[in-house]
Parts: structure tokens; C-alpha cells; sequence
């Protein structure tokens, strides 16, 4: 009956990265094209837009790059070239101290086109090698099976999860990396951030927007095919690996209500269910009795056949993970509930600092989301991303003095601390891009997250060098400490 007082002896502490983001080689080793080898970089210089999402990809901008793909550039095929310098990679996140690693693995290295019956062997056999890497220095894989792509021919063929149709095709690749893997990984999360399918058909979900009539509608019809892929690779991973832990992961954007008005608290609830619908599904196994008014109000109509509750009820995960940027203002307005789902708030928080790419910066919304999410799952939770964003550079000493970095970070590993003070079961936290990796949104390299420095520039040029940054220490001494030493 004690205070916990910090963290846990077995806290994994470690970082993240996504396979499109980092691996590159990305016509190699028999692997197919995927939906993130379509992610074209859109100079913000011309564009004038920090932000400058390349999230969405239409039929027309699709069958250019595939045809005719002169003067665009492409950064996730060439990533940070982690294909080729994964040992260099594991071996400074092993100095650092990592314990846990998460990484996902690319379903078109597994299956180049989604539709095979039998799996490529070289992919498979990457993914061994790099298991195997972490198992050298006690370093746990936290593995996500899909992680904002898919092999590229389920767009062209079913417009991705908008059809039921790659229910079965994930089933297939989560069955077979399971199988294969069994002995080598036992943290694993299903899909990345399904939430942001609100914010991107193509990202999350490979879905062309202009090929559907009504995008909420696909929204919520993709998300129950991945609810139902997820639950069956839940079960499939309980029947292959004993002791297996298997999370959801929303990106968690606390929205706090603009004022007291009665009005706007009730706007700030109403715009937490829809970030909370997911983790709901997932850890509860069913549909929350809150969305059926929602999809009332706005023309949803799910496709829903007989039997997917029982599948939802049998796929509940063990455990709750969550990505952690920001934080939202939202108030009684016509778009609310569409601003919900959106990165972009047009409502500012006059007490919170912005990145340079303008993303609100709020360590204590950490803490009140961990204490939430606690309260409503009873479930342990992972923080499997969290970091910030920002132009480096290198000083004349040939080092790069990331002060702004470390404080961030501490900032929020203190709140995170905090939670687990008020009887929160927190796991693990993995900082997202622990090494410098192609950003998700912009597709830039220059939107840098890393401890390690990667010498590229947006265009692929450079030499490709790592270079601890003054950040690669100071997280060295908060793992050796166990976050005492911040
Ligand atoms: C999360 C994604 O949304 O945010 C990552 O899971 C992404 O893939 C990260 O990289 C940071 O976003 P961005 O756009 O700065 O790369």
C-alpha cells in the first residue's frame, strides 16, 4: 500500500520508428511497391505551408507517380537506408541503453502484392536478422504489423480497407509473421494509429478519397474492417505465442473545452469519444452505444454482418498504446466533431508553445490522458510515441547541441512519471524517430526527432552518416537511472 515513486524495475524504455520511414531499399528484396512509396515530398518552400501534409493521394496523382513519376521525389523509398545499416542502428540504440525497440514490419516485403498464397522468404528473412540484432543486446521488439501502408496492388485492386476483402489478406500476413516470428517477439501492436484514418483514407487505410462518395463513410467502414483484421490477428497471436501481449494504438489528442460554458465541456467529452471510440472497440470488444447517434447524424452506414461481435469479443487486446504530440482546444461549433480527428486545430491554446511546425507542445495533457485512459481500461499502457519535431544543426564542434529536444522530452517523461505516481500502470515509452527518419506527414527529413543525427537532406542527398546528438546522452543516463536522472 505504497506511493509507486517512479518507474517500475521492468519499465521498457526505448524508441520508434516505422518501417516506411526508415528501411528504404524499397524495390529490394523482392519487396512490392506500397501505398508509402507513393508519398510525394512537397517542398514547404514553395508551398509556403509548414505542415504541408502529403497525406492524401488521389487516382490522378496515383497513376502519375506510377507512370510518370519525373522531378518528384520519394523520400520513404530511400528512408534512412536502415535495410542496409540496421546493425550500425541497433547497435547505438544498444548503447543508449534501449531495452525495447518497436519497429514495424512492411506487408509488402511479406506479401509484394498482398495477394500471394506463399510468402517471400528474403522479407522474412530481413526482419530475422534484424529480431536477432535486438536479441544480441536484450533489446524486446515491439513490433507493429501495419504501420501506414499496405503493398500498393490492394489500393489499385480494392481501394484498400474499404473493402472487406483485406480483412482476410491481413489475416494471412499476421498469421504468417506470427508464425515465423514466435520465438523472437512477444510485444506486439496491430494497426498504428487507426483514429487518423479520420484524418487520412490513404495514410491509414490506402483508400483513394475521390474513388468514394461520402469519406466519413469509408472512415468508419475501413476502421470496422481493421477492428475485425486486428481481433482475428489478436486470436491468431494467443493461439501461436503463449504469453503474447498484443496492443491497440490511437494517436491521443486530448481536446480541452475553450471555456466553461456547459456547452463546450460537453463539446470536449463528445470530441474524446471519437478519439476514444477505438481503443473502446479494442479493449472492450464492442461497438461503444455512443456512435450509434453519432453515425445517425451523420449518414453512417456501417456494413456489419452477423458474427463480427463475436469476432470483435474474442480479438480484446492486452494492453493500450498511444502516440503523444499535442493536445486540442474545441468549442460548441458546426465542425467539431470533423476538427476531432484532425492534427490541424484552428483554435489556439494561448498558454501552450508551439514546435516550428506548429504543433502545440503540453506535457501535462500526458499525464491527464494516461490518467483517463487508466481510469477507462484498467489496461497497462505503452506510450510507443512521443518527440519532437525539429531542424538541427550541426555546430563547428561537429556536434548538435539538441538542448530543446532534452527538455522537451524531460517535460514529458516527468508527467509520465507523475501518472504512474497517481496509480497509473504505465509499461514501456519508446520516443518516436529515436534516430532521424523521413517524417510521416511531410515526408521531410529536416522535421528531425532523433538522439542519433542521419546526414541527409530532403532530396536523398548526403552521406547517409550517424552522428549521436547531445540528446543520444542525456536519454543514455535517464534509461541507466530508470528516469530518476532527468
Ligand atoms: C505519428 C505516426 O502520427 O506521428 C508516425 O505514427 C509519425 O509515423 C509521427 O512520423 C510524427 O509525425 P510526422 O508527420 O512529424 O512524421
Amino acid at each position: 500500500n505504497h506511493v509507486q515513486n517512479g518507474f517500475p524495475d521492468a519499465f521498457l524504455w526505448g524508441g520508434a520508428t516505422a518501417a516506411n520511414q526508415i528501411e528504404g531499399a524499397f524495390d529490394k528484396g523482392g519487396k512490392g511497391l506500397s501505398t508509402s512509396d507513393m508519398a510525394a515530398y512537397k517542398d514547404p518552400y514553395i508551398t509556403g505551408k509548414v505542415n504541408n501534409f502529403t497525406f492524401n493521394v488521389t487516382s490522378k496523382e496515383l497513376e502519375k507517380y506510377k507512370t510518370d513519376p519525373q522531378n518528384i521525389l520519394f523520400p520513404k523509398r530511400w528512408g534512412i537506408d536502415f535495410y542496409n545499416r540496421y546493425k550500425e542502428d541497433i547497435a547505438l540504440f544498444a548503447e543508449m541503453g534501449f531495452n525495447v525497440f518497436r519497429l514495424s514490419v512492411s506487408w509488402a516485403r511479406i506479401f509484394p502484392t498482398g495477394l500471394e498464397n506463399e510468402p517471400n522468404e528474403e522479407g522474412l528473412a530481413f526482419y530475422d536478422k534484424v529480431f536477432d540484432e535486438c536479441a544480441k543486446y536484450g533489446m524486446e521488439p515491439l513490433v507493429t504489423m501495419s504501420h501506414y501502408e499496405m503493398p500498393i496492388t490492394l489500393t489499385e485492386k480494392y481501394n484498400g480497407w474499404a473493402n472487406r476483402e483485406l480483412v482476410g489478406l491481413f489475416e494471412k500476413y499476421a498469421r504468417v509473421i506470427l508464425n515465423r516470428y514466435k520465438h523472437k517477439v512477444k510485444y506486439w501492436i496491430t494497426f498504428n494509429e487507426m483514429n487518423m484514418n479520420l484524418n487520412s483514407l490513404y495514410t491509414g487505410a490506402g483508400i483513394l478519397a475521390d474513388l468514394v462518395d461520402n469519406q466519413l463513410q469509408a472512415a468508419y467502414q475501413a476502421s470496422h474492417h481493421q477492428f475485425l483484421a486486428s481481433a482475428l490477428a489478436v486470436k491468431a497471436a494467443k493461439e501461436i505465442i503463449p504469453n503474447v501481449k498484443v496492443g491497440c494504438m490511437i494517436n491521443h489528442i486530448e481536446s480541452y473545452a475553450k471555456t466553461t460554458k456547459p456547452v463546450d465541456q460537453l463539446q470536449s467529452l463528445k470530441s474524446n469519444q471519437l478519439n476514444l471510440f477505438y481503443p473502446d472497440v479494442q479493449a472492450r470488444g464492442e461497438y461503444p452505444s455512443y456512435m450509434t447517434r453519432y453515425f445517425a447524424d451523420n449518414n453512417i452506414n456501417l456494413d456489419i454482418k452477423e458474427g463480427d461481435d463475436k469476432i470483435l469479443q474474442q480479438g480484446k487486446v492486452d494492453f493500450v498504446s498511444i502516440s503523444y504530440y499535442m493536445s486540442h482546444v474545441t468549442e460548441a461549433r458546426e465542425d467539431a466533431s470533423k476538427l476531432a480527428g484532425s492534427f490541424d486545430s484552428p483554435i489556439k491554446n494561448e498558454y501552450l508553445k508551439l514546435t516550428q511546425w506548429d504543433w502545440p507542445i503540453d506535457s501535462i495533457g500526458l499525464r491527464i490522458a494516461l490518467i483517463k485512459l487508466y481510469d477507462r481500461y484498467r489496461l497497462p499502457l505503452f506510450v510507443a510515441e512521443n518527440g519532437l519535431g525539429a531542424k538541427d544543426a550541426i555546430s563547428i564542434d561537429g556536434k548538435i547541441h539538441d538542448d530543446y529536444r532534452i527538455d522537451y522530452l524531460k517535460q514529458h517523461i516527468l508527467e509520465m512519471r507523475e501518472a504512474i505516481k497517481d496509480g497509473v500502470d504505465v509499461m514501456g515509452y519508446t520516443t518516436w524517430g529515436c534516430i532521424d527518419l523521413v517524417s510521416c506527414g511531410t515526408s521531410q527529413i529536416s522535421k528531425r526527432y532523433g538522439f542519433i543525427y542521419v546526414d541527409l537532406d530532403d532530396a536523398g542527398k548526403g552521406s547517409f552518416k550517424r552522428i549521436p546528438k547531445d540528446s543520444f546522452y542525456w536519454y543514455k543516463k535517464v534509461i541507466a537511472s530508470n528516469g530518476n536522472n532527468l
